[in-house]
């Protein structure tokens, strides 16, 4: 069989190289796979580009931490809205810089739904939203969905802002552009604190029901954020040395 001996040698050195070149193939092409680890906001927002404000905001108040840590331990998912860097550039020079640590938390917060929200359940969904930033009463922190066919609104009674685009949803989160930042109300309605921090003294007696009520507002908005800092530290320890005396349980 001359012409079986002539073709083997080639065949031997080709057959590694076919069977390579199939395996390089196969992976390039072999669909992206799931995200290895709990799910990022961060790498989401980093992807889809043009969010590096809300990137660097979500670090700085560690609200991003807090999507990543929840969305790790409930079942429950989350929807965040995510204002593009032009949303952000389109305020108020000094809007950001006039809030204090705790009220750019809660900014921050108020972007953030404690659900999966597809956008067929926007058709339906009952008004106002609660968000992680809280109390929805209508002058804290109330965030309503408004539709129109395919068209989705935000509306928080300060700024009405629209649904752009679907940047990233795996049915446990779903995160959506707006084109606005979302201002609530209980820092930038009419009667917030942010804003326009007037002296007080004006009249010693009767009057008090508006300045006074804002104050307070404002007050304890910085005082619960430090407790429940506190409270947040607290329970990291008393988790540990709960963690650390179950484990103990096993060995003594
Ligand atoms: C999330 O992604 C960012 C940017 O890619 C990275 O800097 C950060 O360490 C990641 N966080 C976690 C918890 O993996
Ligand atoms: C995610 O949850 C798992 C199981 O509850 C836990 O073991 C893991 O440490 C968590 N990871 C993060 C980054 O929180
Ligand atoms: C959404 O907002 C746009 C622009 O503000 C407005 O024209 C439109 O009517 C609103 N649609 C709904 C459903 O609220
Ligand atoms: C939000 O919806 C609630 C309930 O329908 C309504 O009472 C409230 O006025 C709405 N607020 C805004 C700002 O649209």
């Amino acid at each position: 069989m001359a012409t079986h001996s002539q073709l083997s040698p080639t065949i031997r050195f080709l057959l590694p190289l076919l069977i390579l070149q199939c395996i390089t193939t196969t992976l390039a092409q072999a669909p992206a796979p799931a995200p290895a680890g709990p799910t990022n906001i961060t790498k989401i927002l980093e992807k889809a580009g043009q969010f590096t404000t809300l990137i660097r905001l979500f670090g700085m108040t560690q609200v991003g931490n807090q999507i990543n840590t929840q969305l790790n331990n409930s079942n429950q998912g989350m929807t965040v809205f995510a204002p593009t860097d032009n949303a952000f550039s389109g305020l108020k020079a000094g809007t950001l810089n006039s809030l204090s640590d705790q009220q750019k938390v809660e900014l921050l917060q108020f972007h953030v739904v404690p659900n999966f929200l597809s956008t067929s359940q926007f058709q339906t969904i009952s008004n106002p939203l609660r968000t992680q930033a809280g109390d929805s009463a209508s002058n804290k922190f109330p965030l309503n969905i408004t539709t129109s066919g395919n068209q989705v609104n935000v509306t928080t009674g300060v700024v009405d802002a629209t649904v752009a685009n679907t940047i990233y949803t795996d049915g446990t989160l779903a995160v959506y552009q707006v084109d606005k930042v979302l201002l609530p109300m209980s820092l930038f309605g009419p009667q917030s604190p942010a804003p326009a921090p007037e002296p007080v003294k004006k009249k010693k007696s009767g009057s008090d029901d508006e300045t006074p009520a804002t104050d307070d507002g404002s007050a304890s908005a910085d005082a619960s954020g430090a407790v429940s800092f506190g409270a947040h530290l607290h329970g990291l320890i008393v988790g540990s040395i709960e963690a650390i005396a179950f484990i103990g349980m096993f060995y003594l």
